[in-house]
């Protein structure tokens, strides 16, 4: 049976799906999950507490006992205040090495699905739409080009869209996006039953009322 108040957004880094997906739940009233968060929870308080990325048991532990809260847009990890840490590029290839691996991947799986509340849920990640939330009534791959991407983290923390350290953010991008396409578990795929969403010419506006839409369409087809 498909779940009617759940929306699914995968797609590579830095394609919109975090501003898109709160938008929409903002819109809808709905509850938003951000998956990516939880990796990268895990990866940063593996490393706080000096536990090796590939220590599948050990981190798997990590992510099965997170002491995190999220507080508004505050991201408390054991009380202290990570929402910007956790947003780094090296916690970012972190949080893709331990996605790799099965027993972090179960751990995670149920703290997931608990954000789903009455009101309705808009996921966003790799596998909201093939793992976490397979009945979800609306499936979205939002994607742009590499550049564009490159280009959108760039104005977001602020460097110039050339450069060495432009470069850098590319291939950085390029590199975490091709493990997470090539892993074996729950990796970066488009659905067949997902609509394909490229925001590379498309506005945040645009982009949140195409879902919308999408949305609307997909009941109506449910309801028949
Ligand atoms: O969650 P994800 O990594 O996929 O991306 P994001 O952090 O939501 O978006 C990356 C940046 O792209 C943000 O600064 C957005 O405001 C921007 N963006 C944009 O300029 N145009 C879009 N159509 C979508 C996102
Ligand atoms: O913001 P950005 O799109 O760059 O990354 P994110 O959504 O915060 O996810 C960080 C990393 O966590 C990704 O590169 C994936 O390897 C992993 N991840 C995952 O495997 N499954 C998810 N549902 C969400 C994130």
């Amino acid at each position: 049976r498909k779940m009617q108040k759940v929306i699914a957004i995968d797609g590579p880094s830095a394609s919109g799906k975090g501003t898109v997906a709160a938008r929409v739940a903002a819109e809808l009233g709905w509850a938003y999950l951000d998956s990516g968060a939880l990796y990268r929870l895990t990866a940063l308080f593996a490393q706080r507490q000096h536990i090796d990325w590939n220590d599948e048991t050990a981190v798997a532990q990590c992510a099965g006992c997170l002491p995190v809260v999220f507080d508004g847009g505050r991201v408390l990890l054991d009380g202290e205040d990570v929402a910007q840490a956790i947003r780094t590029e090296a916690v970012g290839m972190g949080a893709s090495a331990i996605a790799a691996l099965p027993k972090v991947r179960a751990a995670l799986l149920q703290r997931q699905r608990d954000f789903l509340t009455e009101q309705g849920l808009v996921a966003d990640g790799r596998d909201m739409g093939s793992v976490v939330f397979p009945q979800a009534a609306c499936k979205i791959f939002l994607t742009a080009s590499a550049q564009i991407r490159a280009e959108r983290r760039a104005k977001q923390i602020g460097i110039a869209c050339e450069g060495v350290a432009f470069e850098r953010i590319l291939s950085d991008i390029m590199a975490r996006d091709e493990a997470d396409r090539r892993r074996s578990v729950a990796p970066l795929q488009q659905l067949p039953d997902a609509h394909l969403l490229d925001t590379s010419h498309r506005t945040i506006d645009e982009a949140v009322r195409q879902v919308l839409d999408w949305y609307r369409e997909d009941c109506a087809v449910l309801c028949k």
